[in-house]
């Protein structure tokens, strides 16, 4: 669905690309995620592949054709949701998908049921200058879907929602897959990207650091280790223990013979411990995320 090879981009006026060296092939059906820090260069990676920044270097083909010479036909099997959602705001949630799926002629999805899919289907009579800044992202989201597209691309699809709406966001773009589409998003959310990417890839100061789905890469850096709750002299302790040979070891049999183990459990590291590992950078800030 999609190859890119080599790729290298440099905003004008910068003295250094902010896009370097980055391969990656992407298949059909599948949910790419790109991870990675703010400033890492994930929306300008999209920006290429939707053909909006053009003076790159390296080979880009998104849905089996050189992204420099997109056509019309391109852009009706390509939906996208941009980081800052845009509608006219005097018009409502439907009014506004209405107007944007007139400027496709493919088969549409039925836009009441789009808008019910992320619960906005009670805004009727709400102008979209009157909505939060969580119910214009899910606006946005199901926009990127209304002319039924192939490849959907989607930057932080769920930045600024609520966990509820979250779990919407999530259901609705699994959906999707299963009829099979192909997706792609940005995000910083580990949970997210866990719960709905094939694969992903680590973005950091514009490169590639490594490319996997969360489950190989959870098993390839679990540190295979158990974690002992117990009690010792009165006070909660916990150790850690390798599984390997665990049975001789001679301090665990200890604690298990005592009568004050209070819990056993193994050791699970989430794809952001992962990404910290990988990258040596903090994947964002928890004061502003
Ligand atoms: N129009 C532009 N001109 C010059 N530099 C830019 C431009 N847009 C982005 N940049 C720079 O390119 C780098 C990557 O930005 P980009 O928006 O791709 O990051 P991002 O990974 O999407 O970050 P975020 O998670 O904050 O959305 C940043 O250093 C940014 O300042
Ligand atoms: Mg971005």
């Amino acid at each position: 669905m999609i190859q890119v090879e080599n790729l290298f981009y440099t905003y004008p006026g910068n003295s250094s690309p902010t896009i370097k060296d980055i391969n990656v092939s992407i298949n059909e059906g599948e949910i790419f995620g790109f991870l990675g820090p703010s400033g890492a260069g994930k929306s300008t990676i999209q920006k290429i592949l939707i053909g909006v920044l053009k003076d790159f270097q390296g080979n880009v083909k998104v849905l089996n054709q050189d992204v420099s010479k997109a056509s019309s036909k391109f852009y009706r099997q390509l939906g996208v949701a941009f980081e800052t959602p845009n509608f006219y705001q005097k018009f409502t949630a439907l009014e506004n998908l209405e107007f944007f799926a007139g400027f496709y002629n493919n088969t549409r999805l039925n836009l009441e049921d789009l808008l019910r899919k992320v619960a906005l289907e009670n805004t009727v009579n709400i102008r979209v200058s009157n909505f939060s800044k969580g119910m214009k992202m899910r606006l946005n989201i199901v926009r990127a879907f209304l002319h039924n597209p192939d490849l959907i691309i989607l930057d932080e699809p769920t930045s600024g929602l609520d966990p509820v709406n979250v779990k919407k966001v999530q259901k609705f773009i699994l959906e999707q897959k299963a009829r099979g589409k192909t997706i792609i998003l940005n995000t910083h959310n580990m949970n997210v990207a866990e719960t709905l990417c094939d694969r992903v890839a680590f973005v950091v100061e514009g490169e590639i650091k490594l490319i996997d789905s969360p489950k190989n890469l959870k098993e390839a850096f679990s540190r295979k280790e158990i974690a002992v709750l117990h009690k010792e002299e009165g006070k909660e302790n916990i150790e850690y223990f390798q599984l390997k040979l665990l049975g001789q070891n001679k301090r665990f049999q200890q604690i298990l013979k005592g009568d004050e183990l209070i819990k056993i459990h193994t050791v699970e590291r989430t794809l952001e411990d992962i990404f910290v590992e990988v990258t040596g950078r903090a994947l964002h800030d928890r004061e502003t995320d």
